[in-house]
């Protein structure tokens, strides 16, 4: 597998977007420092200091796009709950493809479809993961955030980490993209943390409260509110 390591970049996804021609199938971005990280719905990927995973993996799985790569996301964040499993920690789901550890973010995914004209060029597959961090560094951000050394009370190695996390997804990367979400929903399901509860979701720029009844056998939240089942297919836990 190829990995290109960067020391400083603005962020790994958009390096693996600009470079996306150059770059193959299955590449890895990796960076030890970012400094504009972004998240979704167009908010921040904080760089805590320390050694954190900031990682894309640069995916050109066909010449058009499938419906299916828009789980990626999901499957990317059961291989990570998979792999924090690994070091005896209990992951959470929140939906779409947050990881929490006690209830706290631990995590980020963000995927990019990368379009030059009508034609699809490939995904750019993000995914942060505070592997090492201090709690007055966590006090800038302002959600319930957690790192793994803080969880284990150990110092996290990242190279380590990381080979796992990457192992982990390429075992099993193939199917995935045969079968769709339908081949990871029982363990996505095992690991969410918000169904049967009432929950409010944040759709661009509306609020929708229910019941988080089910999950689609396309990643898809079924919340019902006000009687009626709503299917989601984007949004977030507020
Ligand atoms: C989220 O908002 O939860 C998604 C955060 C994704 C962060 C990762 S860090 C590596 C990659 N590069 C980025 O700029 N973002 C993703």
């Amino acid at each position: 597998m190829n990995t290109i390591y960067l020391e400083e970049v603005n962020s790994t996804n958009l390096y693996a977007k600009s470079n996306i021609e150059k770059l193959q199938d299955r590449t890895l971005v990796q960076a030890a420092r970012q400094t504009s990280g972004r998240g979704r719905l167009q908010r921040s990927w904080v760089d805590l200091g320390g050694d954190n995973l900031f990682l894309t993996f640069v995916l050109k799985p066909a010449k058009t796009f499938s419906e299916i790569y828009s789980n990626l996301t999901q499957y990317l964040s059961v291989v990570l709950c998979k792999t924090l499993e690994e070091y005896s920690l209990q992951p959470q789901i929140k939906w779409p493809n947050d990881v929490l550890l006690d209830g706290k973010k631990v995590a980020g995914i963000l995927s990019e479809t990368v379009m030059q004209g009508n034609v699809f060029k490939g995904l750019v597959l993000g995914i942060g993961v505070n592997l090492n961090a201090d709690e007055n560094a966590l006090k800038q951000i302002d959600r319930p955030v957690t790192a793994v050394n803080l969880q284990m009370g150990e110092t996290i190695d990242s190279e380590e980490f990381k080979g796992m996390l990457v192992n982990k997804f390429f075992e099993n990367y193939d199917h995935f993209l045969n079968v769709g979400f339908s081949d990871i929903k029982e363990y996505y399901i095992n690991y969410a943390c918000f169904l049967n509860k009432e929950i409010s979701v944040q759709i661009l720029n509306e609020k929708k409260s229910g019941m988080a009844k089910a999950i689609t056998d396309n990643g898809e939240l079924v919340l019902e509110s006000n009687k009626k089942d709503l299917v989601l297919t984007i949004g977030d836990i507020l």
